[in-house]
């Protein structure tokens, strides 16, 4: 007997793969390019690249369904809105103190640091229940990019978990670290995915962003990014994910050697 969700899903999905194929007049040749394709993206996925799931995400497929589940599941419009979690999540990321910063001591050779370091950022604020009360012991979960553009997974010259980090909230909600402020940068373009975006005459970039997950006992966790206001492609991500809400100021910082901007933002989560 099949999966009840299943039995919903499955004749829908024929029923508009048919349809697309009529409505084309989709030829042998076509489909079969679509299946090498497709095949190709299978073929160069692996723990530190998964082009398929790239694939979904310049079409707009992860960005539709997380809105989609956003929907089910909210509970209340204060709640912080949802985000894709994107390509480059990994686990295990280090729990690290309050106030300690997510850039990892580098050979100061390496290209980007004088850039990172010239561009740093003091990132703080509250986790709130939507009624407004501080949740202690949250875990505000966070990774970006270098300004290489390079995830650390990606890139040999990073070391291991440098941009990541987990931070655990204090009584009053309060978490803070040091990152740096993100930088607009091209997905992956050197596959399928790349090619596709070419032929339809699309740029890979993103805008500049911070990944979150957010997550405290007896409520639903949530996967979020921030964007920097002041980036050129929050209008036109290549990944269709930003949202207004989410869209941040990051503002001068003095008096801090370690950070130039200062971001302020509070994450309200949503009851199970
Ligand atoms: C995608 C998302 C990201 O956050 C990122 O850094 C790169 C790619 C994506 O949706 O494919
Ligand atoms: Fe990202």
């Amino acid at each position: 007997e099949a999966h009840p969700r299943l039995a919903e899903i499955m004749p829908s999905l024929i029923r508009h793969l048919h349809g697309f194929a009529r409505e084309v007049n989709l030829t042998v040749a076509e489909w079969m390019t679509a299946v090498e394709f497709i095949n190709e993206c299978g073929k160069i996925s692996n723990d530190r690249r998964n082009e398929t799931q790239l694939l979904c995400d310049i079409v707009g497929l992860e960005s539709l369904v997380d809105e989609i589940t956003s929907k089910m599941l909210a509970t209340s419009s204060l709640e912080t809105p949802s985000a894709i979690l994107g390509p480059f999540y990994r686990h295990d990321s280090p729990l690290l103190p309050n106030g300690s910063s997510i850039i990892q001591k580098l050979d100061p050779s390496d290209s980007w640091y004088e850039q990172a370091m010239a561009d740093s950022a003091y990132i703080t604020g509250r986790v709130l229940s939507s009624s407004g009360a501080p949740i202690q012991g949250a875990i505000v979960e966070v990774w970006q990019s270098a300004p290489n553009g390079l995830y650390e997974q990606q890139d040999e010259s990073q070391p291991e978990m440098n941009l990541r980090g987990r931070f655990a909230t204090d009584a009053d909600g309060h978490y803070a670290f040091y990152a740096l402020r993100p930088v607009p940068y091209p997905i992956p373009d050197d596959g399928p995915a790349g090619r596709f975006l070419r032929l339809l005459d699309r740029h890979p970039y993103r805008p500049g962003h911070i990944h979150f997950i957010v997550s405290a006992h007896g409520f639903r966790a949530l996967t979020t990014q921030l964007y920097d206001d002041r980036d050129e492609y929050i209008a036109k991500d290549a990944v269709f994910a930003v949202k207004d809400e989410l869209v941040v100021k990051f503002v001068p910082r003095d008096g801090d050697r370690t950070a130039r901007w200062t971001l302020e933002y509070d994450f309200v989560l949503g009851r199970e």
